[in-house]
């Protein structure tokens, strides 16, 4: 897994530490069979920051005395009660749904009708998505999360808009041109195919690996693209995928999504072989949704090494399918787990209350889903899914220190409700559980804290820090 410590003594830049309660993982849960083994839990810990990484992480105690140069003015404090995590990843959300969050939803097809197209339409004015992706970045940081997969619409402006936000917190994320060329108003529409392809790569050739920033190929789904479009997408996505391109899409979400897919391609057996028929389905692949998947369809996510993001608030606010946690970490056929808010249809962007939701879907079906499991999906479990693993996610050497504190007493009934529970992970079942809008107070983003709920500037772009 991660690297050694780096010996700070006398290269790169100067260091920053971060010292309180520290908890982050290091191996997936759903598999390694001892809870123990998956975690490090350090009651008074400290992570030494430098040019944006983690160099170390451990016991105050042990940890402190290998850095002389840090000193006691270079370490933020964090009491007993906060947390300190791995920043959250939410691997999928529409950061073009936000000024329609909330919107009264009967069915998926009727709501994007109604409040979605004509909302994404309006993406075309540049000054309209910078202002959306402004306010978008602000829930992200104060929410804890550091890296989103993220849906931004048809246009070339939607896409600049979110990376040069994104540039300016200096954040990992991924988005890229939405490919959607039927079955939308004329608005929102690709109105030259090839051309949509074309732009698209160009918008690639321009982001991809610009600093932290990371593109993805997104054919919004398959009943919004002609097989032209699908085909061009996935030629687009298999000539970069060896540089890390993303492809991300929906899948399986709705019944009558799935009526509606098998109408237009009335050829394929399966949703997924669709995707697969013209090169969607990759090692690179991200799909949202999955709650009513065939048993062939696991196999071939599975065989192809696919990411898959559980979407549960969204999932029930929306009337969907139930997503089966267990039938996609099945043992021979596991796919990469994460969890996404999918805002809009998602009812708000906090990655802990997701799991809230994602405890009470799995329980329908009489399953559990533990807090271990929960904030696994949320951190490491989302790294993995994007493929980002050894990158972001874990608090731990050579990682980027991309990190979350949390409000272990984010309210008054809150920090008396918790004196009844011991374990940590009892702790953060109650936090998950109760579905706290504040639960964290600060978020550092390649090592500079950029969101603090207590500081004047309550957020701050990198170059300001
Ligand atoms: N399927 C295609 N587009 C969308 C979308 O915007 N939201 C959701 N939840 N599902 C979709
Ligand atoms: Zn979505």
């Amino acid at each position: 897994m991660a690297t050694l410590p780096t010996d700070t003594r006398n290269n790169g830049g100067s260091l920053k530490g971060i010292r309180g309660p520290i908890l982050t993982f290091k191996a997936d849960p759903f598999i390694v069979s001892n809870e123990d083994d998956c975690y490090d839990h350090y009651t008074d810990g400290l992570i030494v920051m430098q040019d944006g990484r983690i160099v170390d992480v451990g016991d105050y105690r042990d940890t402190a005395p290998r850095h002389p140069a840090l000193t006691e003015a270079d370490i933020d404090r964090y009491g007993a009660d906060s947390l300190i995590m791995p920043g959250f990843v939410d691997c999928h959300l529409h950061y073009v749904q936000s000024p329609m969050i909330g919107s009264y939803g009967d069915t998926l097809l009727n709501w994007l009708n109604r409040y979605t197209f004509p909302t994404e339409s309006k993406f075309r004015d540049k000054e309209f998505a910078d202002e959306v992706a402004r306010i978008f970045f602000r829930q992200l940081l104060e929410q804890g999360t550091t890296t989103a997969n993220v849906f931004s619409t048809t246009f070339a402006a939607s896409v600049d808009a979110f990376f040069e936000e994104s540039e300016r917190y200096n954040t990992r994320m991924i988005t890229g041109k939405v490919l959607q060329d039927r079955n939308l108003p004329d608005s929102l529409r690709d109105r030259d195919t090839e051309e949509s392809v074309f732009i698209a790569e160009e918008l690639l050739k321009k982001w991809h690996h610009r600093g932290r920033q990371l593109y993805a190929v997104i054919p919004r789904f398959a009943p919004t693209s002609t097989p032209l479009q699908l085909r061009l997408a996935g030629d687009l996505y298999r000539r970069y995928i060896d540089q890390g391109v993303y492809m991300h899409t929906h899948l399986d979400e709705a019944e009558s999504e799935i009526a509606w897919v098998k109408e237009l391609y009335p050829d394929f057996d399966t949703y997924t072989d669709v995707y697969r028929h013209f090169g969607l389905v990759d090692r690179m692949s991200v799909f949202a949704h999955c709650c009513i998947v065939r048993p062939e369809e696991w196999d071939v996510l599975h065989s192809a090494g696919c990411g898959v993001a559980h979407c549960p608030s969204s999932n029930l606010f929306l009337g969907d399918g139930e997503f089966k946690y267990w039938e996609a970490k099945e043992s021979g056929r596991a796919v990469h787990l994460g969890i996404g808010t999918d805002v809009g249809g998602g009812t708000n962007f906090s990655v802990p209350r997701q799991l809230g939701e994602a405890y009470k879907v799995a329980m329908l079906r009489g399953r559990s889903l533990n807090a271990l499991r929960s904030f696994y999906l949320a951190t490491r479990g989302g790294a993995e899914t994007l493929r980002l693993d050894h990158t972001i996610g874990s608090i731990a050497p050579g990682y980027e220190a991309d990190i979350a504190v949390l409000d272990m007493e984010p309210s008054e009934f809150a920090a008396w409700r918790l004196k009844f529970a011991d374990s940590i992970f009892d702790r953060l079942f109650i936090l998950m559980t109760l579905g706290l809008d504040n639960l964290n107070k600060a978020t550092y983003v390649a090592g500079k804290k950029v969101f603090d709920r207590h500081r004047a500037d309550t957020y701050l772009y990198a170059a300001d820090l």
